[in-house]
Order: C-alpha cells, then sequence, then structure tokens
C-alpha cells in the first residue's frame, strides 16, 4: 500500500475521485494527506468530510522564497512518510531541486491533451486552436510547467456550440476517471519512464480498437 499525499489549491475534485476511488477494496495506494497551499481551498472540507488527513501549507508568507516553502513542505512529506505526490489543482510552481527529488513518484493532471495547451485556459486555447477532439493528461511532473512524461491520456469530442465551461466539465469527467487508473499504475510500479516517455505494462494496454472521430457525419 503506497502512501499518498494529494497537493490542492481550491476545489480538489480531482482529489475526491482519488479519495474515493482509494477507498476501494484492492486499490494499491492509500490517501494518507491531504496539503493546501491555500487555507480558503474548499477541497480541504470535502476531504476531512471523507475521513482523510489534512494540513495546510500557506505558501502566500512566502513570496518568491519557493525553497523555503518546500522545506516545509517536504519535512511534513517525510513526516507522514509519503512516497507519492499527486497534485489536483495545485497551483504554485516548484523550484526544479524539489521537482528532481521527486521526479517518477509525483504526478500531475492537466485539461488538456499534453503537450497542447499547457498553462492558463487551457479550454480557451483548445476552442481557439479550433480542434475537434480535446481531453485530459496525467504526466510526471518536471521542471517545465504542464510538461514531463505522459502516463495517461482520455479525450472527448468538441462540439461546435462549446464554451470554455461546457468543454471543461466534460474534460473534467474524463480527469476523474484518469487520475485514479493512473495512480493504481504508479502504485503498482506498472509505468516506466525512457528518456521523456513512459512505458505501461500489466494488462494496460490501449485498446486499438477505440476511434474516437469528432465530428460525427451523420
Ligand atoms: C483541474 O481541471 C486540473 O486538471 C487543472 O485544475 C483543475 C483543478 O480542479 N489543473 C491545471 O490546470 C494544471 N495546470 P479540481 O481542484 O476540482 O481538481
Amino acid at each position: 500500500m503506497r502512501r499518498v499525499a494529494i497537493l490542492i489549491s481550491g476545489r480538489g475534485s480531482n482529489m475526491t475521485a482519488l479519495i474515493e476511488a482509494a477507498a476501494a477494496d484492492g486499490f494499491p495506494a492509500e490517501i494518507a494527506l491531504v496539503i493546501s497551499n491555500r487555507v480558503d481551498a474548499p477541497g480541504i472540507a470535502t476531504a476531512q468530510a471523507n475521513g482523510v488527513k489534512t494540513l495546510v501549507i500557506e505558501s502566500k508568507p512566502f513570496g518568491k522564497d519557493r525553497a523555503g516553502f518546500e522545506k516545509l513542505l517536504q519535512a511534513t512529506l517525510d513526516e507522514h512518510k509519503i512516497e507519492l505526490i499527486c497534485l489536483g489543482g495545485f497551483m504554485r510552481l516548484f523550484t526544479a531541486e524539489f521537482v528532481r527529488h521527486w521526479y517518477g513518484r509525483m504526478l500531475n493532471i492537466h485539461p488538456s491533451l499534453l503537450p497542447s495547451f499547457p498553462g492558463l485556459d487551457p479550454h480557451g486555447q483548445a476552442l481557439r486552436a479550433g480542434v475537434k477532439i480535446s481531453g485530459a493528461t496525467v504526466h510526471f511532473v518536471i521542471p517545465e510547467t504542464d510538461a514531463g512524461p505522459i502516463v495517461m491520456q482520455g479525450a472527448v469530442a468538441v462540439v461546435d456550440d462549446d464554451t470554455p465551461d461546457t468543454l471543461a466539465a466534460r474534460v473534467l469527467d474524463i480527469e476523474h476517471k484518469i487520475y485514479p487508473q493512473a495512480l493504481r499504475l504508479l502504485a503498482t510500479n506498472s509505468v516506466g519512464i525512457t528518456g521523456d516517455t513512459c512505458t505501461t505494462s500489466t494488462g494496460a494496454s490501449a485498446s486499438l480498437d477505440d476511434t474516437l472521430i469528432s465530428p460525427t457525419v451523420i
């Protein structure tokens, strides 16, 4: 059973999906701790309601002193014997040193098919680019924002009358499906990193018959 910390800054819906998945019999990871860098993150109450220990380590007082914040964060992770980290809408950049320390053990989710549309407003970016398929990506964290070896992706169709909000809602459903599955792969040592890419073992191959075409011609 791998000990996982989820780091959040806000709503925490991906956190909730991970907590719910991990509560099921046989899930190979335990959500041992939720850490928020914001005292007002709504996800804190949700985690507590699910019986998960929560801590707030406010990053704001540290200003640009990222290393100072991370020292406290690392001490807390050590104290709780955390082995894996899942970022769930954690809106604070890390130093390269912290990222290197956790390389291969820290996942992030981003609501686009990376490497397209990293950063802010991914759904607005996708709509402006006119893509017909978008989705979500779980990846290992590297110093560059919203980049790193891709563990899992899920796709949704983009429709003509989508707004950033309607697309976000459809992608969020996918996020909640893939994040627990990606954590399962990591917790069972089923993901290998070769250079910039991941390979997956143990019966988790893509179904080559699964095709998503968008738009569909009637
Ligand atoms: C999610 O859509 C996540 O993919 C995104 O923030 C949202 C957090 O929602 N993350 C990023 O954009 C990372 N660059 P949640 O708090 O309900 O999980």
